[in-house]
């Protein structure tokens, strides 16, 4: 095993890398509890910003208190959005499942972002966190979020198209995102049709080791070390990474290829140990007789959209902007 070799990042991001895997090691407990008073006292959360900045307003929007179930949506108000309805992005955190929330200051900058620069209204869904919640907690937040914005007590503001919306999320979000587009293939939602999927870096995992498992297990954040824990304190008492939640292509996951799965691009990273899965993913997407794009940049680590100064970083947001723009017009 070697260290993928990070020298060409800029000192800055190493630095912040380095600080969110010490932070990541410092914040699990033996008991297989979190730390969570420490982990977020290094990762501030921002509050949402009535009055617009870049050009986007945001506000939190309660779904369920007694399980504190909220959303921050974001809306941009430049005068070229005015002119027409725009797209709805349903936008889930990275994290393991088991950190950072929607109003953790990389997602609520990341959210804006995708807001102005598609433009849409970003739903950007605050669910449950393990280990105090395990699975399937967070795929049940995730649909009935879906399910709050699809009934007739709630309705999204004015200029969002419900009818043309996109599931999307980064890390164990992608995961969570492609859980629920099985979930509205089986649940017909009424209102809400969901025309595309957006996976970037999905964490995904199996019982055998994969060889890039193998070859890039000193990368930064999602080494076999800390992607074995962060499973374990996710899934039920009882199963293993084979779990259908987690090996969505292995022997227990489900048969997609009867369903209307809605078309996919996912980005991966060439220093993630999590791409071998990624890649079987879109393999996996395509076997089942779906429409699957692959992106792939040589020289991301694992949550690279976390720094808006990697290069990487602003091609894909422009890829996801061409993606959602691209099945827009198709549906008309
Ligand atoms: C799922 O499990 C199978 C069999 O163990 C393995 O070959 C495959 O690579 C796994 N897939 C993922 C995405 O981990
Ligand atoms: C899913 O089932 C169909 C037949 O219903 C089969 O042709 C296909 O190979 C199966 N897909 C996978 C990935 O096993």
């Amino acid at each position: 095993m070697v260290s993928p070799s990070l020298s060409h990042l800029p000192w800055k991001v190493r630095i912040s890398v380095f600080f969110l895997s010490v932070l990541l090691n410092i914040s699990r407990r033996r008991n297989r509890t979190l730390n969570r008073r420490l982990f977020d006292f290094f990762n501030p959360k921002v509050p949402p910003t009535p009055n617009p900045i870049d050009g986007v307003k945001s506000s939190d929007v309660t779904v369920d208190p007694s399980r504190n179930l909220w959303f921050r949506l974001f809306t941009p108000t430049i005068s070229a959005a005015s002119t027409s309805f725009l797209p709805v992005v349903f936008y889930f955190h990275g994290g393991a499942f088991s950190f950072l929330s929607a109003s953790s200051s990389p997602y609520d900058a990341v959210c804006r972002q995708l807001s102005r620069s598609i433009p849409s209204v970003v739903v950007s869904v605050n669910y449950r966190l393990c280990p105090e919640h395990r699975c399937p907690s967070q795929y049940d937040d995730g649909f009935d979020v879906l399910k709050f914005v699809d009934s007739d007590g709630y309705v999204l503001p004015e200029i969002a198209d419900v009818s043309r919306c996109f599931l999307a999320g980064d890390s164990a979000g992608a995961n969570l995102a492609h859980h629920l587009a099985v979930r509205v293939c089986q649940e017909e939602l009424r209102r809400v049709k969901v025309i595309g999927l957006v996976s970037i870096q999905p964490f995904f995992g199996g019982v055998d080791r994969t060889e890039s498992e193998i070859r890039l297990d000193g990368a930064p954040i999602t080494s076999v070390y800390n992607t074995d824990w962060m499973w374990d304190i996710f899934l039920p008492d009882g199963s293993d990474r084979d779990h259908e939640a987690v090996n969505v292509t292995g022997p227990n996951g489900l048969n997609i290829s009867g369903m209307d799965f809605p078309d996919t691009i996912i980005f991966v990273g060439g220093l993630d140990p999590v791409l071998d899965r990624q890649r079987k993913y879109y393999e996996w997407l395509k076997m089942s007789g779906k429409k699957a794009e692959l992106i792939e940049y040589p020289n991301a680590i694992h949550a690279f959209y976390f720094f808006p100064e990697l290069p990487q970083s602003s091609l894909q947001i422009s890829r996801v902007r061409d993606f959602v723009n691209q099945h827009q017009s198709k549906m008309k």
